[in-house]
């Protein structure tokens, strides 16, 4: 069959590489895919967005499947699109995208459904806004309601912090329309774990635990980023916030969207927040996370093709989903500056050191091949996985690894995983 996958980031190349190894598989396109990704599938000159040329590209090549990799086209409605024309797509359409695309829409629904949240209240008034705030309690956290870039949350301190918070999410419109309608959450303190899972409209199946390292720099200091690492599996996601959440969070968030007339199917990324009061949902996302696909696919045994077409058929509940008994950690290698101001264009050296290394992946973000070779080519520049027999062993392997690429400017934090320690 042929695949196209839509998206140009490691998730997407992590992608790639799953539905490469599927024997089903005999040819991936990938729109508009980067360096690593064309290693594995024709790259084609279209952006996620371009829905109609998507659509028409598919039909005229007799796609056989799309996965959408990004959130901005599940919001956007990309499902929907190709759907109109038969053709088979993995996500949710746009009226279950929401759960992403608007963090309004998710408390409510977590709110109506007892699913367990920070408490919160939704507002598009700035100034009914800054009069709650007056009265709240400190720290608190403001949420721009729609799709920013992972940039849209501020954790406020003090009433000041929160009043300017207002002015750029709710009047400067720093994150644009997403600021239209803005969430004021309770601040809440814990681990936080992240859970992705398969759904088919009824059925849920979790995939193995995951932790992110969004700041910049070691220590979790410096700027929020898109995700500076991750590691497969959590140690802090024991069998009882298993439990707890196979109760009362996953297939409740899976039956609420059904119940509300929005038959969800596709990813459900579950961030969670593991407080003294229990697990509770952070946010969601409508597709992998990134870089969580890439230390959660490597570690995957199922066939990624058969898994997706059981969710699009509905019968995700006959699929056994399994991953190995091990552990993998991916290493962001960004460029010096990220997320502010950086370089681009530097030859990017020892690509060719991962071919058919077992256990081992460098999943291109940004990258460009040019006449020169492979150069960087935005602020993450590639992801390193590695699996070991457990977090340890992953870890040492991961941090050995991103020794075999070398690029000027070359940025990584010396930390991943390194909590790890300590459970
Ligand atoms: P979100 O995009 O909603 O996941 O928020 C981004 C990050 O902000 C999360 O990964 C947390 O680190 C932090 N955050 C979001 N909401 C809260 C909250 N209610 N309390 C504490 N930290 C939060
Ligand atoms: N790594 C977080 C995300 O993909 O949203």
């Amino acid at each position: 069959m042929k695949v196209l996958i839509i998206g140009s980031g490691g998730r997407e190349h992590a992608i790639a590489v799953a539905v490469a190894k599927s024997p089903k598989v005999d040819k991936i396109y990938c729109a508009p895919g980067n360096a690593g990704i064309a290693q594995l599938a024709e790259c084609l000159d279209i952006s996620a967005m371009e829905f109609d040329k998507l659509v028409d590209f598919a039909k005229a090549e007799k796609i056989d499947l799309t996965i959408v990799g990004m959130d901005d086209p599940l919001v956007g409605g990309i499902v929907d699109a190709f759907e109109a024309e038969g053709l088979r797509v993995f996500g949710p359409r746009k009226n279950a995208a929401i759960l992403e695309g608007s963090k309004a829409f998710s408390k409510d629904l977590m709110k109506k459904y007892n699913i367990p949240t920070a408490g919160y209240e939704n507002f598009e008034d700035a100034g009914k806004a800054l009069e709650y705030l007056e009265t709240a309690k400190f720290p608190i956290v403001l949420k721009a309601d729609g799709l920013a870039l992972g940039k849209g949350v501020l954790i406020c301190n003090t009433l000041e912090e929160a009043k300017e918070g207002v002015q750029s999410i709710m009047m400067d419109k720093k994150f644009g329309t997403a600021g239209n309608t803005m969430v004021v959450e309770e601040f809440m303190t814990g681990r936080e774990v992240s859970v992705l899972s398969f759904v088919d409209g009824k059925t849920i199946k979790t995939m193995t635990s995951a932790q992110d390292h969004k700041r910049a720099g070691d220590g979790d200091t410096g700027l929020n980023t898109g995700g500076m690492g991750t590691f497969s599996p959590s140690p802090f996601y024991t069998e009882e916030v298993d439990a707890f959440c196979e109760k009362y969070v996953y297939q409740a968030t899976v039956d609420a969207m059904a119940a509300e007339g929005r038959e969800f199917k596709g990813i459900i990324f579950f961030g969670l927040m593991l407080t003294e009061e229990g697990p509770k949902v952070l946010e969601y996302n409508a597709r992998f996370g990134d870089p969580e696909a890439q230390v959660v696919l490597p570690r995957m045994k199922n066939d990624l093709v058969e898994v997706v077409e059981a969710c699009i058929d509905g019968t995700l509940d006959q699929i056994d989903l399994q991953f190995e008994d091990n552990a993998a950690v991916c290493v962001v290698l960004a460029s010096q500056g990220y997320p502010v101001s950086y370089e681009k264009g530097f030859v990017i050296n020892g690509l060719e050191k991962f071919d058919d290394k077992e256990g081992y992946y460098v999943f291109h973000a940004g990258t460009k091949q040019t006449s020169e070779g492979i150069v960087t080519n935005g602020g993450r520049v590639l992801g390193v996985t590695a699996k070991g027999k457990d977090l340890k062993e992953a870890r040492a392997n991961a941090y050995e690894a991103i020794k075999l690429v070398e690029f000027d400017n070359k940025y990584y934090r010396n930390d991943i995983g390194k909590a790890i320690d300590e459970a």
